[in-house]
């Protein structure tokens, strides 16, 4: 391991500790031509603590690898952790790029309030990417629809059994080289809806972006999979009849007069990639509505043909189709279903938009390796 001067002219002096260890340039050219999502991860690993009486400090790059945790650590027995998915993107020049990271920055600042966490500056949030990629870039593949997968998380590493916020905390960024989430061509996914189990109650934590969200998915996932479908769509718990999102991603439903419909409601996250398509439907001329949105809604429009496309949208994911939702007592759309027409136009334009293939007029993309 060598010790190299810390960057410059940036808000943190970040010190960087190389890998001595880094994958062979020929293997990690193997996993940037088929990236599968999630898998492996690049040579390095951005470090920052935080301590009540110190602030945020000691931000590093250093080698990927376990980190040292107390096993009283408060992470361990509360859960008490927060996290964020963005992606880089290589455009054709070479040059690697991010999709609003101030938002996520944002995000995870509201995930960190409701958490009882402190909150990261937008600036050592963008700062923290920005130095993973000054030593990981390479990893940034280039192939069609490929990206960077970067995961920043924190959590509470205090070695306390109490139960109050703790006073010590990490925040860790690790980056993953990805392809399509669900693998493949854009085929339709198939969703199932639980009536079991519920995801996020009203006051709880379904707004952010916590770890407990996603372990109170697994069960519901479970239960999808073992129905054949990819995803799992959540129900709201007060009433149990308006749908919220599925475990990883938000939901739009395209009517047939072209209006563009989403759920609203504290209890679902407020995805970045969602606001994103919305705004490019709005451009369009769409309809933008964002409110209560009933199953029996979902149900009835396909029937009637006036709901004509149904998607689910997420950094890791991006756009896809919604091809069949099933249910334990109905079944919307077929097993063949073709993707929606506005759907997968919505999805170019994004995608366009993020590597860097038709001009950025909203300035949503940010460049990362300068
Ligand atoms: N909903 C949940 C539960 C998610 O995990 C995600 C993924 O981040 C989203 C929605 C979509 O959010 P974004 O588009 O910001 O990735
Ligand atoms: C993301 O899309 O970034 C997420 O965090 C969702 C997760 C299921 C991979």
């Amino acid at each position: 391991m060598t010790i190299e001067l810390p960057m410059a002219q940036r808000d943190m002096m970040f010190q960087i500790l190389s890998n001595s260890e880094p994958l062979s340039e020929d293997k990690r050219q193997e996993v940037l031509d088929s990236p599968v999502f999630g898998t492996v991860f690049t040579d390095h690993m951005v470090d920052i603590c935080w301590s009540e009486k110190g602030g945020w400090h000691r931000p590093r790059v250093q080698p990927y690898g376990p980190i040292p945790l107390d096993p009283a650590a408060a992470v361990l027995h509360y859960g008490q952790e927060i996290f964020e998915g963005i992606k880089a993107y290589r455009h054709d020049d070479g040059s690697i790029w991010t999709f609003r990271p101030d938002q996520n920055a944002l995000r995870m600042q509201r995930s960190a309030k409701r958490m009882a966490m402190p909150e990261l500056p937008v600036d050592y949030f963008i700062q923290a990417l920005r130095e993973l990629i000054a030593v990981d870039g390479d990893w940034v593949p280039s192939a069609a629809e490929t990206s960077l997968y970067i995961r920043p998380f924190m959590f509470a590493k205090e070695a306390f059994l109490g139960v109050r916020p703790a006073k010590k905390v990490a925040f860790y960024v690790i980056a993953s080289p990805a392809g399509p989430y669900f693998g493949g061509a854009v085929d339709p996914v198939s969703i199932w809806l639980s009536t079991t189990y519920r995801r996020a109650a009203k006051g709880g934590t379904g707004g952010a972006k916590t770890g407990g969200n996603y372990a109170a998915s697994l069960l519901a996932q479970t239960e999808a999979a073992e129905h054949g479908c990819h995803q799992v769509l959540f129900l709201d718990s007060e009433t149990g009849t308006n749908i919220e999102e599925l475990g990883g991603m938000n939901v739009v439903l395209v009517y047939k007069d072209g209006t563009v419909v989403t759920p609203k409601s504290d209890t679902i996250l407020a995805g970045i990639t969602r606001d994103s398509v919305l705004k490019l439907a709005e451009e369009r001329g769409h309809a933008i509505e964002r409110r209560d949105v009933g199953i029996d809604e979902w149900r009835e429009g396909s029937a009637s043909g006036d709901i004509v496309e149904a998607f689910a949208c997420g950094t890791a994911a991006t756009v896809v189709p919604i091809g069949q939702l099933k249910t334990p007592d109905f079944t919307i759309g077929s097993e063949d279903a073709t993707p929606g027409e506005l759907t997968m136009s919505l999805r170019k334009e994004l995608l366009d938009i993020q590597h860097g293939r038709i001009p950025d007029v909203h300035q949503w993309m940010m460049r990362l390796d300068q």
